[in-house]
């Protein structure tokens, strides 16, 4: 029965890198049985179809973003099968066009409104990023210091920024925050500078936080990635090495090596989730793998920012059994998501990776909490904007505020408890 889609799985080839989205169109789509999950499951294999959101839960709707050559047959498809859908883009073009615009207009008055090279009304670039971290450790010395952790595979500095509260102790417990692993979800690493930005400039309202504990923030784990979606195509989610001979990039939260490409991975380099040729054969796992083993003990709670979908998620992401200690993370995740509700009325949804999402091994949070001993280890995926990876820039304000409410509500719970 499912047969008759092979056709479309034929069609797929290699992913084209597109650099106009002209045409494109992004559906919604509200299965309502397991066979029409299943269905969608094997349609998401075809690599020319971009599954943005594949939830698990029935309830939960599916988005996908197909290119123009590939709507007749997929509509035919979800028709043929009475599947239902509704198209909530019908030209991604256009939108993507009008974001680009409005971000380089918000960015240009951020430079002149304010001293610093970020602001909270646009999504800014690589080296605006790191010149902020840079600006942060020059005005603050005795709290911040920033570190050139590595480089990309492009030769980009990937930096962390390191906060205390300037007593001089060390050794202290850690908290760790990244974002920015999938090129794409430009509102986490916006988030990631919010939180930069409230502990280091808003130091006074804020010291509490950094009592007991240094905070290791690293904004933007795949700057590659993060460069290429603002000069060239702006739905790429990998890392930007050469994967094959034909396509680039590895998914970098399949290629941590923990139960690596068991489940939830793609093995062919074009897809979308590529695991990579071999565990952390990227020089920006390795980074953040070295950084972590580092912090093994001191490390208390890790945290990853992505987008989209609201959820508060936490180990495993490779098997639906949980670790022995799940409640403990239950707890912190479930403090988090009712201080958004509480504060924004945003709802999150809290449970394991491969419970409320999908299995998927390899991510940098399994990792963190299976080797490296972090016992609190959550992936915070924030919400969608417009229809999908593009949160206007009049929200990232309002999302910021939410991943650090979010953050504050965890901590609070982390240092009851370790
Ligand atoms: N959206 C994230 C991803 O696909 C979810 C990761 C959850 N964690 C996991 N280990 N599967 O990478
Ligand atoms: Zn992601």
């Amino acid at each position: 029965m499912l047969k008759s889609f092979a056709f479309l799985l034929l069609l797929c080839g290699t992913a084209l890198a597109a650099d106009s989205y002209d045409g494109y169109k992004i559906y919604d789509i509200n299965t309502r049985t397991v066979f029409e999950k299943e269905l969608l499951l094997r349609l998401s294999r075809n690599a020319d179809l971009d599954f943005f959101d594949l939830p698990r839960s029935l309830e939960a709707a599916s988005r996908v973003m197909v290119q123009p050559k590939d709507q007749v047959g997929f509509e035919q498809l979800l028709q043929k099968f009475g599947v239902e859908y509704s198209v909530v883009d019908e030209d991604l073009g256009v939108s993507l066009r009008q974001e680009q615009l409005e971000n380089q207009s918000q960015r240009l008055m951020a430079q002149r409104s304010t001293a610093r090279s970020i602001s909270f009304s646009a999504f800014h670039r690589h080296s605006e990023i790191n010149a902020y971290l840079d600006e942060l450790a020059a005005a603050y010395p005795s709290r911040v210091s920033v570190q050139v952790a590595g480089k990309s595979y492009e030769n980009r500095d990937i930096k962390t920024i390191t906060i205390s509260n300037g007593d001089g102790k060390t050794g202290k417990s850690v908290i760790f925050l990244d974002a920015g692993i999938h090129a794409r979800e430009w509102i986490a690493h916006a988030g990631a500078l919010y939180v930069i930005h409230q502990l280091v400039e808003n130091f006074a309202a804020n010291s509490a936080l950094l009592k007991n504990y240094d905070w290791v923030i690293l904004p933007v784990v795949n700057p590659d990635g993060y460069e290429y979606t603002h000069t060239s195509t702006r739905m790429w989610r990998k890392t930007r090495k050469p994967a094959s001979a034909s396509c680039y990039g590895t998914d970098a939260n399949r290629n941590f090596d923990y139960h690596w490409g068991e489940v939830g991975a793609s093995s062919y380099s074009c897809d979308d989730t590529f695991k990579g040729q071999t565990a952390f054969s990227e020089p920006e796992t390795q980074l953040v793998r070295d950084l972590l083993l580092n912090l093994k003990g001191r490390g208390k709670f890790y945290l990853t920012l992505h987008s989209y979908g609201n959820y508060l998620l936490y180990p495993y992401g490779w098997t639906s059994a949980l670790p022995a200690s799940w409640r403990d993370k239950d707890n912190v995740a479930q403090a988090g998501a009712a201080a958004i509700k509480a504060s924004t009325g945003t709802k999150y949804t809290v449970g394991s990776s491969t419970n409320v999402l999908y299995a998927a091994a390899g991510g940098s949070d399994d990792y963190a909490f299976a080797v490296d001993e972090f016992p609190i280890s959550i992936n915070m995926e924030l919400p969608a904007g417009g229809t999908g990876f593009y949160p206007t820039t009049a929200q990232i304000l309002l999302y910021g505020y939410e991943t650090w409410t979010d953050i504050k509500a965890m901590r609070q719970k982390v240092v009851e408890n370790y």
